[in-house]
């Protein structure tokens, strides 16, 4: 049985990582400092609480442990975030990084799965972008994931032989586990789909709605929203291609189609049957206008086949997970 070492299999993707990982029968090993990842969302395999500024146990755990691979989600993600608060993010995203490869070279750990982003790309020229477009992100939170990722490249190209890495693209990532067990539980959600949902159920007076002046259709920022499940899948194949002697290399994930903010608010509207009070706001620093995905790359050499393209699938998830974890906040208290 391979095994698979996780940072960050606590958190809202990692956790979907892991849950697919166990269910295909590897042995999942999740280290995490719980800041924003909760100890139930780790349905597989036993929970290391710790940090990855903590070099000593980072290094003993992974020696422990003897991974076949390293997956690696931890890292902070909020792109307002990161424009206010940029050294927690090049802290958080890629001097841990650069620590967490040191650890791993160090072992001989010889392949790696990476958590990126479509915020590498900025405001990209053409769209649905590919991966060979230029890395020029417009955020402090891209430029912390495109370090990495040159970490990566470089580390890869001084030892072809003893390191090989894919790194994932991310596009937006949203919904939850068919099966209610886990879904996205930030303390302080920020991403459209769980604001919207969670105004719908009351929790929030009203939605912001961040600039509606965008060169867009409707003025407003266009997105490609991909099911967690589905990306989930995406990583088991880019570690199917790793194990199987596949080269370093890098995807995008998303489905090559978006929508726009308004679009997503209306349909979170008719699924939760609630229509909440959205406030036309100025638009929100950092955010590019319209990003979307060019997927071929990922269906060819990867055989990834998305199962949930479809904006609906997605928002019903969501909504059946916060409903899902309202009632096991009450059952608690
Ligand atoms: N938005 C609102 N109101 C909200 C929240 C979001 O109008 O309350 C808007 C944003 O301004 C943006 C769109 O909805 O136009 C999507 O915003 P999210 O915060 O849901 O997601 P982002 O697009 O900012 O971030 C995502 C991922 C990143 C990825 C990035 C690329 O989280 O990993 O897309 O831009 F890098």
């Amino acid at each position: 049985m391979k095994k698979i070492f996780v940072t960050g299999g606590a958190g809202y993707i990692g956790s979907h990582v892991v849950k697919a990982l166990g269910e295909a029968g590897y042995e999942v090993l999740t280290y995490d400092n719980l800041a924003t990842g909760n100890r139930w969302a780790v349905l597989f395999g036993d929970l290391v609480v710790g940090d990855l500024g903590d070099r000593p146990l980072l290094t003993e755990t992974l020696r422990h442990f003897g991974p076949d691979a390293v997956m690696h989600f931890a890292a902070s993600i909020e792109v307002g975030e990161s424009v206010a608060n940029p050294l927690k993010y090049y802290r958080n995203n890629t001097l841990n990084a650069l620590q967490l490869l040191e650890a791993v070279r160090e072992l001989g750990i010889p392949r790696f799965i990476f958590s990126s982003t479509a915020a590498v790309y900025g405001i990209p020229k053409t769209i649905p972008v590919s991966e060979t477009a230029p890395l020029m992100p417009i955020n402090p939170y891209g430029a912390s994931k495109r370090m990495s990722e040159q970490l990566l490249a470089d580390l890869s190209q001084a030892h072809p032989d003893s390191f090989r890495y894919v790194a994932l693209r991310y596009f937006n990532v949203a919904g939850a586990d068919a099966g209610g067990r886990i879904g996205q539980a930030y303390r302080n959600p920020t991403h459209l789909i769980t604001r919207a949902l969670k105004t719908a159920r009351g929790l929030y007076p009203s939605l912001q709605l961040f600039g509606t002046d965008y060169p867009t259709p409707d003025g407003t920022c266009i997105r490609d929203y991909i099911h967690v499940d589905d990306l989930a899948e995406a990583h088991l194949a880019a570690l199917r291609h790793l194990l199987d002697g596949g080269g370093s290399d890098i995807f995008n994930c998303g489905y090559g189609h978006g929508y726009s903010v308004r679009e997503v608010i209306d349909l979170a509207k008719n699924i939760s049957g609630v229509d909440f009070l959205v406030m036309e706001a100025d638009r929100r620093k950092g955010d590019p206008p319209a990003l979307t995905a060019r997927s071929d790359k990922i269906k060819e050499v990867l055989a990834w086949q998305p199962q949930h393209d479809n904006l609906e699938f997605i928002i019903r998830s969501a909504w059946q997970w916060e409903q899902e974890m309202e009632e096991r906040l009450n059952s608690r208290s």
